[in-house]
């Protein structure tokens, strides 16, 4: 039940760019919706149009009673033990800057490191940078190897009793990597260290447990879920969250307020400030279902073939290098051609009516490291085929006809 038998659901698939039926390869970017979230989505408008936790009329209890269901859905999705420790956030970027401006200003000072890894994606390096000079503590970078994966030499030399967080990417939205976290949070925690999960390009290939992995905070975005923009979920053990200061200061994350002192609200109101983004929690809560009714291995099988397929047949055009070449990779193939730069590829290929991403995916030390000025990247979905990967493969003989004929 993926690839072509999906592709009804996808109302997006269903046009043509430029005379051509579109090919969309940019799923590392954002997904398309099913017919499913939209319909979600409108229904909150068209009927259960209210603010959440603070009506007592009928349409504000069906709206807080959506949301919180969606919550609970976020605490399947990643087998959370409470479904307050899911805090929605705005993506995957807020959520990494709510952990390093709360934990982080309360728990990092000088002699602190906090670890992160070299093919990190902009929001899970500046936040940090950014702490690390208001309060005094080092950023560290584990470095990577020229397949683009993690150095494990390097990493278990960069831990140490300073360490205080590593915060990581689990898939890399510019190489594909797929990060061997479990050892990488075993390894952290024995140095004492608490572990973030960047899950923005995992969580929407691969089941995710947060639980097995033992991880102290995860978070995605619900529009690379098949979910919109705009909303995502931090997930935090309860005992972490509950210590941290709040977040943002507003209504709902209050118990009382007096000029003279606030006490806050409990989790997860506590990092919930003004009104939220209500049908977009809606939304992700039947996105969320919607890719585990899917079952999500089955996904992540699915897309390991894609991965294979597309490999194999880029691997066959003279003049295409690969940057990304792990031996664990999910989720997309990133390459530069000798002929062609990047974005004349991206604007090629969308003539033919694929869309792909090309620039340095919020990834530049990524580029830096391969030294490229950015690559072209085909990223994939549920409702991608072989047939997709065929017509990228031909149209790149076409970009090649044109600039290296
Ligand atoms: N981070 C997203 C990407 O990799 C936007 O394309």
């Amino acid at each position: 039940m993926l690839g072509e038998a999906l592709r009804g659901q996808f109302p997006a698939l269903n046009q043509e760019i430029g005379g051509h039926p579109l090919v969309y390869l940019d799923n590392g970017a954002t997904t398309l919706k099913p017919d499913c979230v939209i319909e979600s989505i409108t229904s909150v408008y068209a009927r259960d149009c209210a603010n959440v936790h603070r009506g007592v009329h009928t349409l504000s209890q069906r709206a807080t009673q959506r949301q919180e269901e969606a919550r609970v859905t976020a605490q399947r999705f990643l087998n959370a033990p409470e479904a307050r420790e899911c805090i929605f956030v705005r993506g995957t970027t807020e959520g990494i800057n709510l952990v390093a401006n709360t934990w982080g200003r309360a728990n990092l000072g000088p002699g602190d490191e906090v670890l992160i890894t070299a093919m990190e994606h902009h929001s899970n390096i500046v936040p940090w940078q950014m702490v690390c000079k208001a309060t005094g503590a080092t950023l560290q970078v584990a470095d990577i190897d020229d397949d683009g994966a993690l150095v494990m030499d390097d990493y278990r030399a960069k831990l140490s009793s300073k360490t205080k967080m590593v915060s990581a990417i689990h898939v890399s939205n510019a190489l594909g990597t797929v990060n061997p976290v479990e050892e990488m949070i075993r390894l952290a925690h024995d140095a004492g260290a608490l572990v973030l999960l960047d899950g923005a390009q995992s969580a929407p290939h691969q089941p995710v447990d947060v639980q097995a992995l033992d991880v102290d905070f995860f978070v995605f975005s619900g529009h690379k879920v098949y979910g919109p923009t705009g909303v995502g979920i931090l997930y935090g053990r309860e005992s972490l969250l509950d210590a941290m200061p709040p977040w943002e200061g507003g209504g709902d994350m209050i118990r009382t307020v007096t000029f003279e002192e606030t006490t806050y609200a409990g989790l997860p109101s506590k990092f919930e400030a003004g009104t939220p983004n209500i049908a977009g929690a809606i939304g992700l809560g039947t996105a969320m279902e919607f890719l585990m009714g899917l079952d999500l291995a089955k996904v992540a099988e699915h897309e390991a073939d894609l991965l294979r397929y597309a490999t194999e047949r880029l691997d066959s055009i003279d003049g295409l290098r690969r940057i990304g070449t792990a031996e664990d990779r999910a989720g997309l193939v990133g390459f530069v051609l000798d002929w062609a730069h990047p974005h004349d590829v991206g604007t090629i290929l969308d003539h033919e009516g694929i869309a792909i991403r090309a620039g340095h995916h919020c990834a530049q030390p990524v580029m830096d490291r391969f030294q490229v000025p950015a690559t072209a990247r085909a990223s994939f979905g549920v409702y991608n085929t072989r047939e997709d990967i065929d017509r990228l493969v031909s149209a790149l003989h076409s970009v090649k006809e044109i600039f290296a004929p």
